[in-house]
């Protein structure tokens, strides 16, 4: 195995391991987190008339039931994840709000899409996680019509995102094994670089690329911080595997690192991101 193939291998167990396993435990907390998001994609779908619509990177499903709603019986959306469990989940709630939103469980990298089938692809946090983002861009462009258009919402740099990142600085000293980001592999931060982001849309033939800074105030109920550090991003990773003392001790310590964050019941950010848009 080649390091490349070894990074697409490494995203499809994470998402079909703890981190698939994390968010779909987590998914009607992260979906309440994220939502103005998806209004935000929602609402790029109203405004391009799109009929046919991809959702890259889908997870458990949100952001393409809601867009099925958008778009209505007349339309298509199409959500694909390489995350079995996600997928799983996205489909049970698909079945149970009647919705006509299909879901693919595929890497979006290598899947054979009818050509010129998609109006718009859209993505919330889901493309961020290629081993090759040129050829995954490509893909997705062979997949959407002439014209067609792709709205991507990207994490811009971890410096811009002090809160996605405070449990894992808080939690170094204890724990050095911490997986570190590493800008250049695939991950939640690897489309940081706007002129990267830029170099990899035009390498794969969009064309009119606009990438802009989006940042969205988010707020996450306060008593729901441990269970959020405690599972997800590297931390999460690492802390299941502590005894009970040990964890709990880290924990201790991380909470007094979002001190800053905790307003009363609440906990508020901002979340530092790349808007980019781009036509087939
Ligand atoms: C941060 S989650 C976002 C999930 C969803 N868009 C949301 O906002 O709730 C990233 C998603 O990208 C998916 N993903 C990672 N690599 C992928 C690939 N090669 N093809 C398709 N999906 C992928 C993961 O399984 C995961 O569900």
């Amino acid at each position: 195995m080649n390091a490349t193939q070894r990074a697409n291998a490494d995203q499809i167990a994470l998402w079909n391991d703890t981190a698939g396993r994390a968010w779909v435990d987590r998914q009607e907390s992260l979906d309440r987190l994220f939502e103005p998001f998806e209004e935000l994609l929602v609402e790029a779908v109203a405004r391009s008339k799109a009929q046919r619509v991809l959702d890259i990177g889908c997870g458990t499903g949100s952001t393409t039931l809601a867009v099925a709603r958008q778009v209505g019986t007349k339309g298509t959306a199409v959500g694909l994840d390489i995350s079995e469990p996600m997928i799983a989940l996205a489909r049970e709630r698909a079945e149970r709000e009647n919705s006509q939103a299909r879901f693919v469980c595929a890497d979006a990298q290598t899947y054979a899409f009818d050509a010129a089938s998609f109006d718009l692809v859209i993505s919330r946090f889901g493309v961020m996680f290629f081993d090759d983002s040129v050829r995954a861009f490509a893909n997705l462009r062979r997949a959407t019509t002439k014209g067609g258009e792709l709205t991507a919402i990207v994490w811009r740099s971890p410096a811009d995102n002090p809160f996605m990142t405070a449990a894992e600085r808080a939690a170094a000293p204890f724990l050095p094994e911490i997986p570190k980001r590493r800008p250049d592999e695939p991950g939640q931060f690897a489309f940081a670089d706007r002129t990267r982001v830029q170099a990899i849309l035009e390498k794969s033939g969009w064309t009119e690329i606009a990438i802009e800074p989006l940042d969205v105030a988010c707020t996450l109920p306060k008593h729901e911080l441990d269970d959020y550090v405690s599972r997800l991003g590297p931390l999460g990773r690492v802390l299941s595997q502590l005894d009970e003392r040990k964890r709990a001790e880290v924990l201790d310590t991380v909470r007094t690192a979002f001190a800053p964050y905790v307003h009363g019941d609440e906990v508020r950010f901002t979340a530092a991101c790349w808007l980019a848009k781009a036509r087939a």
